[in-house]
């Protein structure tokens, strides 16, 4: 699947190519032998905390343990040699034949210890408790991920070389089962690296119409049906949440709606198991609205508040490729929040589609009003979709509470949280759940509308639940807050500093696994 990207031409940077790292990773070979090819400039052998190691390494345990290497996860040695490629050791640490999350953090350990390197090299583990396919998704996407480095915008300066080939190594393994897990990993690892593209790239050239481009490419590449909602359409479908957010900006808005539905070989339509709806928070920038951020690196970050609606394009670029079976439609909610002449004011009353009235008492609290919209979208699909999942970075207060590992996760049907919670721990995008407690409830009532637009000053990151839910009538939902996990400062296993791409590849998992509950509403 290659895509093509019509370039953008802006005075101050031409031909500026807004997912350049789809097409690059698609020039990478990835590929799986017995042996090492001769064109590979380093071997990686991950080697456990105990257990054996590797004889093709020439060393002892004793050995290793003199130079410093333990096997704890994360750890690398690099071993150069007179003849033949380079050697990394890299650690898997202790439960290593059953936990993914330590192969994957390996394998991107060994990606950056050989970061200088162009053509890797890495043995797969038989690992016991992990099946071939899977452990080798992991392994391609630690390393392809951890190699990742946003490029585009860097005309002078010295750049780290972008991975020419990956080959998997395994003298036992099955090698076709290995193959299939490689192309998965080349799959999701692609969809992160869109999303991390689409986020990384600054708010000037990224706006919301360059979105709808962007996604109108990858929807004819993946097999999605699209269709985008102007300004117009917006106001005809009394969308006030995208109209009031959007008013203050010289940019219009885009609703961008993409659906996927399950087809055999053949290309004939089957019977999904399952319909989810997606809405993604797409603010293309987040200025604070009149209630201006201050001028700090909290407030450059704000060019990644469209972090949801990037993992929601990612996600469902695969679903053909994948083969899901789930039928999925999902709500990109595109705007930025600027503070021009006509912005929403304090005490404004914006009417969500479908009717309830919203009084502003926080320009910042923007996230929620676009999100009420997708979400009421949602509820109204014939017919109603079995759960509905929102992916948003919602509120600095999520972040305060978790840090950068774990998302926030709350809902109103616990059998949806535990599917998220389980696709989290496979794709190692971790969240941790809150309480969607109706005892703080009391904190969105106005005095002139039906909801304000913010809670007291604790438990943020809830009442921006609770405000949500108030949009899904009844229908299983839960709410994903990923406002600290969007992006990184520094490198940190496959995370690779700047936006992260959290929740693409978690995304993919809940809808690969999904299982529609039983009951409809509640
Ligand atoms: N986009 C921000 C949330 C955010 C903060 C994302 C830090 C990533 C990093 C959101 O729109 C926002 O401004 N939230 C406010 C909500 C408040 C006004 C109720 C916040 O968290 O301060
Ligand atoms: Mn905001
Ligand atoms: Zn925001």
């Amino acid at each position: 699947m290659t895509m093509t990207f019509p370039t953008y031409h802006a005075e101050a940077v031409s031909d500026f190519h807004p997912a350049p790292s789809v097409d690059e990773l698609e020039a990478t070979t990835l590929q799986v032998s017995r042996a090492l090819p001769k064109e590979a400039g380093v071997l990686g052998i991950p080697v456990g905390v105990d257990g054996e190691v590797p004889r093709e390494l020439g060393l002892s345990r004793a050995q290793l343990k003199a130079a410093g290497f333990t096997g704890k996860v994360g750890q690398s040695l690099v071993i150069p040699r007179a003849e033949g490629s380079a050697l990394v050791v890299v650690g898997i640490g202790e439960k290593a034949d059953s936990d993914l999350a330590s192969l994957r953090d390996a394998a991107a350990a060994f990606a950056r210890a050989a970061g200088h390197y162009v053509h890797l090299g890495f043995t797969l583990p038989d690992l016991g408790g992990i099946a071939p396919d899977v452990a080798a998704q992991a392994v391609v996407e630690g390393v392809l991920l951890a190699r990742y480095r946003y490029r585009p915008l860097k005309r002078t300066s010295q750049q780290e070389p972008p991975l020419e080939a990956l080959t998997l190594l395994s003298s036992s393994l099955p090698l076709e089962e290995v193959k299939r897990g490689v192309e998965r990993g080349r799959i999701t690892a692609r969809a992160t690296e869109l999303a991390r593209d689409l986020a990384n790239a600054p708010a000037t050239l990224l706006t919301a119409r360059r979105v709808e481009e962007i996604a109108r490419v990858v929807a004819a590449a993946s097999g999605l049906d699209i269709e985008v909602f102007d300004e117009k359409a917006l106001a005809k479908m009394g969308c006030g949440g995208m109209l009031g957010v959007n008013a203050g900006s010289a940019e219009p808005p885009r609703l961008i709606k993409l659906s996927y539905r399950p087809k055999d070989e053949r290309g004939k339509a089957l019977e999904p198991l399952g319909r989810v709806s997606l809405i993604g928070k797409g603010i293309m920038y987040d200025s604070g609205g009149l209630g201006l951020k201050p001028n700090d690196l909290v407030h450059a970050a704000m060019k990644t508040d469209m972090s949801g609606a990037a993992a929601i394009l990612a996600a469902m670029s695969t679903l053909s490729a994948l083969g899901v079976k789930a039928s999925v439609t999902g709500y990109l909610m595109c705007t930025d929040n600027m503070p021009g002449g006509k912005a929403m004011r304090l005490g404004d009353v914006l009417t969500a589609r479908g009717g309830k009235t919203i009084e502003v008492l926080n320009t910042d609290a923007e996230g929620r009003l676009v999100m009420m919209d997708g979400l009421v979208l949602a509820t109204e699909e014939k017919p109603a979709p079995d759960a509905i999942l929102d992916i948003a970075t919602l509120t600095g207060a999520c972040e305060r509470a978790l840090g950068n590992d774990n998302a926030g996760v709350m809902g109103n049907h616990q059998g949806i949280v535990d599917q998220v919670r389980a696709a989290a721990e496979k794709s190692d995008e971790t969240v941790w759940q809150f309480p969607l407690d109706k005892r703080l409830r009391g904190e969105l009532d106005s005095e002139v509308a039906d909801l304000k637009n913010i809670g007291g000053v604790n438990a943020g990151q809830i009442t921006a639940g609770l405000f949500l839910e108030e949009f899904v009538d009844g229908i299983p939902w839960a709410h994903i807050d990923m406002a600290g996990t969007s992006r990184i400062d520094s490198d940190k296993a496959w995370r690779s500093k700047g936006a992260t791409g959290y929740g693409a590849r978690l995304l993919i998992e809940f809808l690969r696994s999904f299982s529609a509950p039983k009951e409809t509403r509640h």
